[in-house]
């Protein structure tokens, strides 16, 4: 897309990312947590600009500990892009950045998902994620219709 823009979030972002999350009919923001996790360095929070307009954000999740299937470590969690702004390559700029910060940080990067999520499992392809379990539950997200994916990037290796 001409003039698409990746940056780290802000607190002035709240309104666009309430607004993504509504179009997208997906759960709303609370601006409590919001504050929270872009205040968190163990964190990256990014949005998705074209020209004043926020078209998507994205987020990563570190856990430190592991829990059942789920390994400690980065995670990539919570990808949107508004429903109008889809199939622009924008999801894979806002997963570009993130997996980029990752890679700064750690040898590899998880990501879970619906397992009948075929438009988030499609995206995620491109940086070689390798399925390494599924579960009806993974870090306490239950799977609507059955079972999510646990999914694993090896950030190393190729240089
Ligand atoms: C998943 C999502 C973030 C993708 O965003 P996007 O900006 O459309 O993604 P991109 O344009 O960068 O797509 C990159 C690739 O992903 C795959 N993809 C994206 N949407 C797809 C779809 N609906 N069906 C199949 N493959 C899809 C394609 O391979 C695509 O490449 P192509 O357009 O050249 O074929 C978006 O559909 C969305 O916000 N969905 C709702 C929220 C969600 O499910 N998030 C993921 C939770 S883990």
């Amino acid at each position: 897309v001409e003039g698409l823009q990746i940056r780290n979030a802000t607190l002035q972002d709240l309104p666009g990312v309430a607004a993504v999350q509504r179009d997208a009919d997906r759960p709303p923001t609370d601006p409590v947590q919001f504050a929270a996790d872009i205040a968190d360095p163990d964190r990256h929070i990014v949005v998705a600009q074209v020209g004043e307009l926020l078209v998507g954000w994205a987020k990563t999740h570190y856990w430190p500990v592991i829990d059942g299937i789920a390994p400690a470590g980065h995670y990539l969690g919570g990808v949107t892009v508004a429903p109008t702004w889809r199939r622009n390559g924008v999801g894979s700029a806002l997963t570009q950045s993130r997996i980029a910060w990752v890679r700064e940080r750690a040898d590899e990067v998880y990501y879970f998902a619906n397992a009948q999520n075929t438009a988030s499992l499609d995206l995620h392809r491109a940086w070689g994620f390798e399925e390494i379990g599924r579960a009806s539950r993974i870090r306490g997200v239950e799977f609507t219709g059955g079972q999510g994916l646990l999914l694993r990037s090896r950030l190393r290796g190729d240089g």
